[in-house]
């Protein structure tokens, strides 16, 4: 395994969750309902592996990739970039699934969370697999992967202090 891949891969079920919301009719809403709470949980979920297992990493082994000087750059942005995505889904939250608020909201999420992942895809997962060795990347994939999968309903959205994070990981964990 490659922690690398798997978030790759957790990118593109996330894509495939907000176009299958597309395609469906305001007034499926039983339907919109149930899958937008699977890409929410998704979402959050995802956001918090790559903070435990991922970034602390970035911070240690990266050099800075994709326009970025550092892995402390790379790494301020993504967490900014994560706070916004759970407050994008605690947004959605606060409408009535299959509204024109409802569909805003979730308009407004995708669009959060797609810059965020063209960016973390160009930068940190970019400065990963040139600085840091394949056993590495397939331990730390073993950990994303049990932690997703024991958290598959989702875990609690916090947002974090993007400074704090990356000052107490600096050096590594
Ligand atoms: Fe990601
Ligand atoms: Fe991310």
């Amino acid at each position: 395994m490659d922690i690398t891949q798997l978030i790759l891969d957790d990118h593109h079920e996330q894509r495939r969750l907000f176009a299958m919301i597309d395609q469906l009719s305001p007034s499926d809403a039983r339907v919109l309902g149930v899958l937008w709470r699977r890409l929410a949980a998704f979402l959050e979920v995802h956001a918090e592996g790559e903070e435990r297992f991922f970034y602390p990493q970035l911070l240690r082994l990266g050099d800075g990739a994709g326009g970025k000087n550092s892995a402390a750059d790379e790494t301020l942005d993504a967490i900014k970039d994560h706070n916004e995505i759970r407050d994008a889904v605690a947004a959605a939250a606060r409408h009535q699934v299959g509204t024109d608020g409802w569909f805003a909201a979730v308009a407004a999420a995708n669009k959060a969370n797609g810059d965020h992942m063209a960016e973390e895809e160009r930068e940190g997962l970019t400065d990963f697999r040139r600085h840091v060795g394949l056993q590495l990347r397939h331990d730390l994939a073993v950990d994303f992967a049990a932690f997703e999968a024991s958290n598959i309903t989702g875990v609690q959205a916090v947002d974090k202090d993007p400074k704090t994070y990356v000052a107490e990981h600096a050096g590594g964990v």
